[in-house]
Formats: C-alpha cells, structure tokens, sequence
C-alpha cells in the first residue's frame, strides 16, 4: 500500500521541512486544491503548487475540489502534477472529456466521489481513469471522522474494476489513521492519504511506517 500524506494538515511556515519528510519516507504527495465553491473552503493554489514542486522528488497527487476542473488540468500539469483527480460531482456528464484532458497533458487521472454518491456512477469511467478516490469523509476539510461506510464501497469498486479486468488503483482520502489502515489495506485500498494522522503525529515518519503496516 502507497502511503500519499496530504499537504493541509502541513505546518505552512515550514513546507520545505514538511515536503523532506515525504521525500524521505512516504510514497506520493497529495495536493488538495479547494475553490470555496465546490467545497466552503479554500485551501492554495498554483504558487503552493509550484514552490512544493521545485523540491518534490515523490510523485504529485493533485486532488481538485473545484468547480470547472478543465479550465484548470493544464495548469496543474505544468506545475509537475504526475496524478490528477477531479470530483464527479463537479464534472458530471463532462467526466469524459475530463479524463481525456487529464491525459492529453500526460498525467494519470482519477476521479473521485464524496461519500453520499453512489459508487455506480462512476462505474462507467472506470475503464479508462487510472485511480478511483474515494472520500472517506465529505471533502473540503482535514481532521474529520472516517465513515465506516468506506469498507463496502472499496469492496464494491473492487468488484467492478475486477469483473473489467481494470488495473486501475484505489485510494481512499479523509479520517486515516493507524486504527483504520490495516482494515482499508485488507479491503484492497492501493493508495491511502493521511493528512493529520502524518503531519499533527509527533514524529511524522514512523506515522507513515505505522500507517503503510497497517
Ligand atoms: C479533505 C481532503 C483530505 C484531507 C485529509 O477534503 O481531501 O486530503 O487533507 O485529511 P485527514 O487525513 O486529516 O482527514
Ligand atoms: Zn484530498
């Protein structure tokens, strides 16, 4: 299982030190990208992005939580994202032409669900999109409860991707913590993202080793 710690639960006065302990010892970088539209709160944007990028040696996993995330794929690419999701929600019928867009500009796509859609929906991308994200809490905010709910949708998306024959990932997003991870491991989670359960740890890499043992 990857570990991909998010970037908002960050001390933002000191970054540089925060995007080491990635470097050093997690898998993936996770970005979350907030509009105060599609989500009541705004989190940083594309001079963030970029700073982080210049010392980013893990992969760049940008979590859009925006409306119209088209007008934006490009940008994000620039900035050196390797991974780009964008909410369901937010695109719609648009997933499609989102998806191809996100790879035109050479990055892997993902889309993602907040925990009240139904995993059905998206069943229909998950032949071409490259990752699942499924939110284990409402997006917009770090610190909350995980929903226990998240095991049978990992299961039923696994089912889907299986009966496919897709090799497309799983991450799950919101509430992890070493309590819940070897549960979401077991159900078949490829990629789990920890904000504060790594960045508010005491010492944030043996968070990132307890998390990937589960
Ligand atoms: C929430 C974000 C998450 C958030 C997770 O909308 O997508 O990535 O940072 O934070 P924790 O792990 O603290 O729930
Ligand atoms: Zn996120």
């Amino acid at each position: 299982m990857l570990i991909a710690p998010s970037l908002l639960a960050a001390d933002f006065l000191h970054l540089e030190k925060e995007v080491e302990t990635v470097n050093a010892h997690a898998d993936i970088l996770h970005l979350d990208i907030m509009d105060g539209t599609f989500v009541p709160n705004i989190s940083f944007g594309f001079p963030v992005v970029e700073a982080v990028a210049r010392i980013a040696r893990k992969p760049m996993d940008v979590h859009l939580m925006i409306v119209h995330p088209e007008k934006y794929v490009e940008r994000f690419a620039k900035a050196g994202a390797a991974m780009i999701s964008f909410h369901y929600e937010a695109a719609l019928e648009e997933s499609d032409a989102v998806i191809d867009h996100i790879h035109a500009c050479g990055v892997k796509a993902g889309i993602v669900i907040n925990p009240d859609c139904p995993v059905e929906k998206i069943f229909p991308y998950l032949g071409k999109v490259d990752y699942v994200l499924l939110m284990s809490v409402f997006a917009g905010f770090g610190g909350q409860k995980f929903i226990e709910d998240t095991y049978a949708r990992i299961r039923a998306v696994k089912a889907e991707l299986q009966r496919i024959d897709s090799k497309a990932l799983i991450e799950v997003d919101g509430g992890v913590t070493t309590k819940n991870a070897g549960r979401l491991a077991k159900a078949g989670v490829d990629i789990l993202v920890a904000g504060s359960a790594v960045f508010r740890a005491e010492d944030p890499a043996a968070a990132v080793t307890a998390l990937r043992e589960g």
